[in-house]
């Protein structure tokens, strides 16, 4: 698929498109679309689509960096983005490590932070190992330990760690907030990948406590009434919605 728009009458698609519009009293949102992308990252095979100006799927990708970069609140301070929608396998992992490497290739400092402690998935992407990440830091009471990312100067991957534990508990500690007090001082740029909405609560406790969303929903798969929840949701929480993504795959 190269079309960057869609015309299917689909239930489920165009559910999927609306949603994310309809949430009254939300900041105005833009949509961007996002055609198939590589499915597996490895540190010797950079992912196309960030790398080759190209392939169709780099303008999609761009566009969604310069949006979320025109948006920054602080110029001085990280933008610090929590990527969320509803349910399992829509794409949040995967667009996540790619909009990460999107923006570090500007030669901002950006970190990617796994917080997906149900289905943590960047060590695989970046082919490294889960451990010594997040909940080891939480747990610990330290500052984390950040992987450098082999071709990617600019960029920091915290993994999700292998504690086990309650996730909930973990990310609406004291701990976890002051790293992101930390990250906002000291990167450019911060990526949150967490666990889908619609079953667990810690997308939302991250929405909160770091205050920018980008939504995705997966054309022909999110439905309309997940998504409507989950925005509905979001209200409640001390967050902006700064973007909406439709991956189609
Ligand atoms: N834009 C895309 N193009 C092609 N394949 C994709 C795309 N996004 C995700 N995939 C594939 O779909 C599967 C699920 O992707 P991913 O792990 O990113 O989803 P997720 O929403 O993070 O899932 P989970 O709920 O398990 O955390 C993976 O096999 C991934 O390679
Ligand atoms: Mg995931």
């Amino acid at each position: 698929m190269n079309d960057m728009s869609v015309n299917s009458t689909s239930e489920h698609l165009r559910d999927a498109k609306r949603a994310p519009r309809e949430a009254a009293g939300l900041a105005p949102i833009s949509r961007i679309e996002i055609v198939p992308l590589d499915p597996v990252v490895e540190p010797s095979l950079p992912m196309i689509m960030a790398h080759d100006p190209s392939d169709p799927r780099h303008e999609a990708m761009c566009a969604l960096r310069t949006e979320l970069l025109l948006r920054r609140e602080f110029a001085d301070r990280a933008e610090i983005i929590v990527l969320l929608s509803p349910c399992r396998g829509e794409g949040r992992s995967l667009l996540a490590a790619h909009l990460a490497i999107a923006v570090a290739r500007t030669g901002c400092p950006t970190l990617l932070v796994d917080a997906d402690f149900r289905h943590p998935r960047q060590h695989e992407l970046f082919g490294t190992h889960r451990d010594q990440g997040l909940s080891e830091a939480i747990a610990a009471g330290e500052r984390p330990r950040l992987r450098t990312v082999y071709g990617h100067p600019r960029l920091s991957l915290l993994t999700a760690g292998e504690l086990a534990g309650d996730p909930l508990f973990c990310l609406s500690s004291l701990c976890f907030k002051l790293m992101v007090d930390d990250w906002r001082e000291n990167f450019g740029f911060v990526v949150i990948d967490t666990a889908p909405v619609a079953q667990f609560s810690e997308g939302l406790v991250i929405a909160d406590l770091v205050g920018r969303v980008l939504v995705l929903s997966r054309a022909q798969h999110t439905p309309y009434r997940q998504m409507q929840d989950m925005l509905r949701r979001l209200t409640v929480t001390r967050s902006q919605i700064q973007g909406a993504v439709l991956s189609h795959f």
